[in-house]
Parts: C-alpha cells; structure tokens; sequence
C-alpha cells in the first residue's frame, strides 16, 4: 500500500487539479477519489447478487471463494459482533454450538453464552435429563437468582442430599421458607453431610434473625451495583438475600456471582443474557412419534413447555430435510401452541424451504445439507448444495419473508465464518468445538495424543441413541440395516472453548477490518465476491515451508 501524503509528488501529477489547494484538504479529496470503486475491480470483485448469479451454474462452497478486501478505517478491535436471530435472541457474537450429542449440553452452553454466543442443547438423552440441562445453563451466575431452590423446615437433611444428588445441584445455600413462602433462615452447607442424615433441617437452620436481607425496593434500577455494595460494606458476607416487605423470599446474591458479572462488564464481547439476566440458552427437539411413527403433538407440546418453564430461550426443531410435510407441521403446531416463542427449524438449502418454514412459523431458518465433518448425507443420499450457494439463495428468500439464517456445517476456520456472515446472520459449528473440553465425553489417549468422540447425529450409533426421527426413521428401524447419514470420528482436543472461541472471534474481526466493515450488517452490503482456483486455494495455506507452533502460555 503506498503512503499518502499531502506532498506526495506522483499524486500531484495524477490529480493537476488540486495543485492550488491547501495540502491538507489535497490530501482529503485525493484519498476519497482513491476509495471509489474503481470500475476494473468491480468486474472482478462482485457483490453477491452479480457474483452468485454469474456462477449460477456451479454450486461453491467456502474455500472455491476469497473476499476482496476494500478501503478501511475500521480496525479489528473496532468492529461489533452482535447479532439479532430474532426479537428475544441476540447475541454478541454469531457462534451456536450445534445441537449434537458430542457437542451441547449444559457445560458448553454455558461457556457459549457467556461468551455472547448460544448453544443448542441436544435432545439424544431422556427428556427429564434435557430440562434439567436447561435449568443448569438458566441457574448459572445471573447476578440476582430470582427463584432460588428453597426448602421446608420439616424436611431431613438425608432427603435432602438425595435431591441434591438427584438434579445434580451444584450450590449449597438453601433458604429455609414456611408455607406462606415467609423466610425462616438458612441451612449451613457444612450440615449437608450424611452424619446429619436423621435431622430435620429447622434444627440446624440458622435463624431468621441472624440471616442478612435487604428489601428488594432497596435494590433501584441496578440490582447488581447495589448487591456489589452491600458486599464491599459487609466483607465478611458471602450471601445476601432479597424479600419483600411482608419478609418472603424474592431472590438471592451470592458474592462470587456478582464478582463474575463485574469481570464480565469490563470484556470485549459481553455474555448472551435474556431479560432476567439469565444465560441464553437453546434447546433442540426432533418430532416426537408414538409407536406408529404419527407424530405425538401432545407429547412434544407437554415437553415444550417444559422446557420454557426451566426458561429455554429458543426451541430448535432440528431434522435433516426441513422443507418436509412432518417437518411444517411441527413447526406450525409449535408456533399455534406457543404464539411468542422465538423457533429456529431447519435445515434447509433452497430459497422455496426458507419460506416453506417461515410460512410454517420458523424466525431462525438453519441452512445446511450435507456440509458437516462428520456428514455423509451427500454421499450416501446424493443430495445437498455445497454452502456458500445454499446460503446465498437461503439470504434472498429469508429477507424477502423477514427471518434470519444460520450457516449450519462445514466451518472448518474462521475465514469460513467470515464468508458465512457475509450472507447470514450466523453460524453453527460442530466439529471445531468438539475438542473443547466443555463439550460432552471423554478424553481418549492414542499413541500419546489425546482426542474426544465426534459423531455425527445421523450415525448409527447417534440414531440408537435417539436421533434416528431427525433422519425420518424410528429408532427401532436402527436395529435393522438404515442408510447412516453420518459417521463415528474422533477429534483431537482444542483446549478451553475461550481459548478456541477468542480464536475464531480475532479472525472474524480480522476479516471485517479488510472489508472496513464495523458491524456484521456492513459486511453483508459490502462483501465482494471472486472465485479461486484450485492453484489458488493450495496459494491460500502455508505452503512450501514446514510449520513450527508457538504454544498459548
Ligand atoms: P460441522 O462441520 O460443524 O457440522 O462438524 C455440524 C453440523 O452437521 C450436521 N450434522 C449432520 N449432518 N449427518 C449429516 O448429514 C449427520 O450425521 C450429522 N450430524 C450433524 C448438523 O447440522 C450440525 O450442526
């Protein structure tokens, strides 16, 4: 890139005209001539309209593209991540773990949200165990907890730790209440212990008048501020609970909560957090059939409001070919029982079935056959449309009927990522979070690497488990010979999801700083398209060298 400055001679000579004007303003007119588009790039550098219409024969996917980079004043410490799925669902970055039995459940969830993004709970497990997933991700540090497990005082202890055990509580203040729902006190966590067994827990309750409260009016407009203040006043409190003016129960502070907020005001990306400042939290179904393979609109609807119930945020009706008869139905029954609900369905690669599923009632359209790592669709079934075309006709069809889109399989980087937004409003990955140690399984060790199990949901062993009706069959056709749609793998660990997530959200920001796009609505308009060639994909990875790694300390 050349220097531009007010002296420069060889700009001189090319703009004669503003040799009489002061350098300074020279320098202003010069450099806005030199950021138009200059009309042999746009032949070449094509907005996706041009571009995907001029390639219309030929399906492309992430690596047959590259983005040409335009004027910027944008750095990539500057750009903004948030995006709105919908009314309710925005998040700070564009990422959603995918809703896959090697990937989300509540511990990757959680670690999703409070990096400003979502994760999609998987529904291969029983249907109590999916609530109780839930409920760990919307319990999980939200500042004031707004209906904390409470416990009667004629209760014993020993029945107690059998709850604890059985919803896998991982918190150990349990305000003691009346009937009336009026603070009695609160039990000790030293008392959870079996030798108290026996006890009844009014015995061991410390009592009301040694419990520290604070009127939930005393709270104002910023709970957390003044819980924060009432801990650094009282250094020797840990806990602080909220009540009415009547003494009952409105919620609880617990000082490494509120200590975890404040870390998370000064990060970059804030946490995706819902109205009650809860995480964010997704949960997955497929169809639920009764034995005749019908669908069981009672049993799904019953499980749905479940699982809103333990504040799931968005339902996901996930199935592999949702622009299908079942598929609109479901979506329909959800959207008739549930009129506000936000509803992500999918998937879907052709512009007709973004708009079969928001006319069925979808406001978040997943878009993706076949991509996936661990995916065989295309191979097996011979159908599906490589992604970056899919979601181009997807992004017409979705913005005509006012719902978004998410990018759903075959990330394998985040300069992927950054083509996906250029046409969606977000992406899903499976396979880069698998390795994480958030998500579900354990480590395997071979030859002294260590990996995690990554398995696609329409393989064998994913179907037995209880995704076989996202793939249209019933799980007791998996006992027989079905066509698998995917496959068993492993993935070598990646670390801490931070540490994969921060990596990927650097080179989306990176990507927007070489488009000049501050937020991810500038890169959809701005995004100029070219295709590569096979010589110039192999150009676009270290080549011709051998790579040396520098660990993260
Ligand atoms: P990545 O590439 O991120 O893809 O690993 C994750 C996405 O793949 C889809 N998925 C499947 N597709 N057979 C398929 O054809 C399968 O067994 C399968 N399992 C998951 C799903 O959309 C997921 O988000």
């Amino acid at each position: 890139m050349p220097t531009l400055l007010p002296g420069n001679s060889l700009l001189r000579e090319r703009y004669q005209i503003f040799l009489e004007i002061p350098s300074h303003l020279f320098l202003c007119c010069s450099m806005v001539s030199l950021h138009q588009p200059n009309e042999l790039d746009s032949q070449f550098f094509q907005c996706a309209e041009d571009f995907f219409l001029n390639h219309s024969s030929q399906a492309l996917t992430y690596d047959d593209v590259s983005l040409a980079t335009l004027y910027s004043e944008i750095l990539p410490r500057d750009t903004q991540l948030d995006t709105q799925l919908t009314e309710g669902i925005e998040l700070h970055i564009p990422v959603v773990s995918a809703d896959m039995d090697t990937v989300t459940e509540s511990r990757m969830a959680i670690g999703m949200a409070l990096n400003g993004g979502l994760g999609l709970i998987h529904y291969n497990m029983a249907e109590k165990d999916q609530l109780a997933e839930v409920s760990r991700v919307k319990s999980h540090v939200h500042g004031l907890i707004q209906d904390p497990v409470t416990i009667s005082p004629d209760k014993l202890i020993g029945d107690l730790l059998q709850t604890i055990e059985k919803e896998k509580y991982t918190f150990s203040t349990f305000p003691v209440l009346d009937q009336d729902g009026k603070l009695l006190g609160v039990l000790p966590a030293h008392v959870l212990n079996v030798r108290f067994a026996k006890l009844r827990v009014i015995d061991v309750t410390i009592p009301r008048s040694q419990v520290c409260t604070i009127l939930q009016s005393e709270l104002g407009n910023d709970a957390i501020t003044a819980a924060d203040d009432y801990f650094t006043k009282n250094p020797m409190e840990h806990k602080l609970i909220v009540v009415d003016s009547n003494d009952r129960l409105c919620g609880l502070f617990t000082l490494s909560d509120i200590l975890k907020i404040n870390q998370e005001r000064r990060a970059q990306f804030k946490a995706a957090r819902d109205s009650r400042f809860r995480l964010l939290c997704g949960a997955a179904i497929s169809i639920i059939r009764d034995a005749q393979g019908r669908m069981d609109r009672k049993r799904m609807m019953s499980h749905i409001a479940a699982l809103l119930d333990r504040g799931a945020d968005v339902i996901a009706v996930s199935t592999a070919h949702g622009h299908s008869r079942d598929v609109g139905a479901a979506v329909k029954a959800i959207r008739d029982a549930f009129p506000k609900l936000p509803i992500i369905a999918g998937n879907v690669t052709s512009g007709a079935g973004v708009e079969f599923l928001a006319e069925s009632g979808a406001n978040i359209i997943k878009v993706g056959q076949g991509p996936g790592s661990i995916c065989t669709t295309r191979v097996v079934a011979g159908v599906g449309i490589p992604q970056l075309t899919a979601l181009y006709v997807a992004s017409k069809a979705a913005e005509k009927r006012k719902v978004t889109i998410l990018a759903d399989g075959g990330i394998t980087k985040s300069g992927d990522i950054v083509k996906a937004l250029t046409l969606s409003q977000g992406v899903i990955c499976g396979g880069l979070l698998a390795g994480c140690h958030e998500a579900p399984g354990e480590i395997i060790e071979i030859g002294g690497k260590l990996y995690k199990q990554y398995r696609g949901m329409g393989s064998l062993a994913a179907m037995r488990a209880g995704s076989a009706s996202r793939y249209g069959h019933l799980k007791a056709d998996t006992t027989r010979k079905v066509a698998a749609e995917g496959i068993e793998a492993l993935k070598e660990i990646a670390g801490s999801l931070d540490n994969v997530l921060s990596q990927l959200i650097g080179g989306i920001q990176s990507g927007m700083g070489y488009l000049g796009a501050q937020t991810l609505a500038d890169l959809r308009g701005k995004a100029r398209f070219v295709q590569v060639s096979p010589a110039g994909q192999r150009e676009a990875a270290p080549h011709d060298v051998v790579e040396l790694k520098t660990t993260a300390k």
